[in-house]
C-alpha cells in the first residue's frame, strides 16, 4: 500500500504524526511536501496527491491543511477524487466505510495531533462497507462523467 501526503503551513504541524502511523503500518509514503511552515497555496499540494491517486500512482492519499476544508475542496476537482474533510473519529470512519473516501483531509488548527494519529488509523482500518453504498457512490462518479470532461 502507497499513500500520498501533502500539506500546506497550516497543516505541517500534523504532518509528522501522520507519517508516524503509516510508518508503524508498514505503509510506504509519497511525500509531496510542503516540507516547512514557510506560507504557500494548498490548491498545489492538493493537486499533487490528487493527481497521484487518480492516475494510480499512489492508493490513496492524506492531506492537511489550517481547516482541512481548502484543500479538500482543491482536491476533490480531480476525477476520481473523494476526498473528506474529517474531524473526529466517526466521520473518519464513516468516510471510508460508506463513501469510499480516497484521501482524508484534516485541518491543523482543528484537531489535535493525538486525534489525528486515532483519525488516519480508523480510516486505514475501515473497509468500505459496499451493499447499498455502491449505488451511492457510482452516482456521484456519474455526477463527476457528466461534469467534467
Ligand atoms: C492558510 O492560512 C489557510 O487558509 C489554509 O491552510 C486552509 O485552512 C484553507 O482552507
Amino acid at each position: 500500500m502507497k499513500i500520498a501526503i501533502g500539506c500546506d503551513h497550516g497543516g505541517i504541524v500534523l504532518k509528522p504524526v501522520v507519517e508516524e502511523v503509516l510508518n508503524k503500518n508498514g505503509i510506504e509514503i509519497i511525500d509531496f511536501g510542503c516540507y516547512d511552515e514557510k506560507s504557500v497555496d494548498y490548491p498545489d499540494y492538493a493537486l499533487k496527491v490528487a493527481e497521484a491517486v487518480s492516475q494510480g500512482q499512489a492508493d490513496k492519499g492524506i492531506i492537511l491543511c489550517g481547516t482541512g476544508i481548502g484543500i479538500s475542496i482543491a482536491a476533490n476537482k480531480v476525477k476520481g477524487i473523494r476526498a473528506a474533510v474529517c474531524h473526529d473519529l466517526f466521520t473518519a470512519q464513516m468516510c471510508a466505510q460508506h463513501n469510499n473516501a480516497n484521501i482524508l483531509s484534516m485541518g491543523g488548527r482543528v484537531v489535535d495531533k493525538d486525534l489525528a494519529a486515532k483519525m488516519v488509523q480508523i480510516w486505514l482500518d475501515t473497509p468500505f462497507e459496499g451493499g447499498r453504498h455502491v449505488g451511492r457512490v457510482d452516482k456521484i462518479t456519474a455526477i463527476e462523467s457528466k461534469y467534467f470532461k
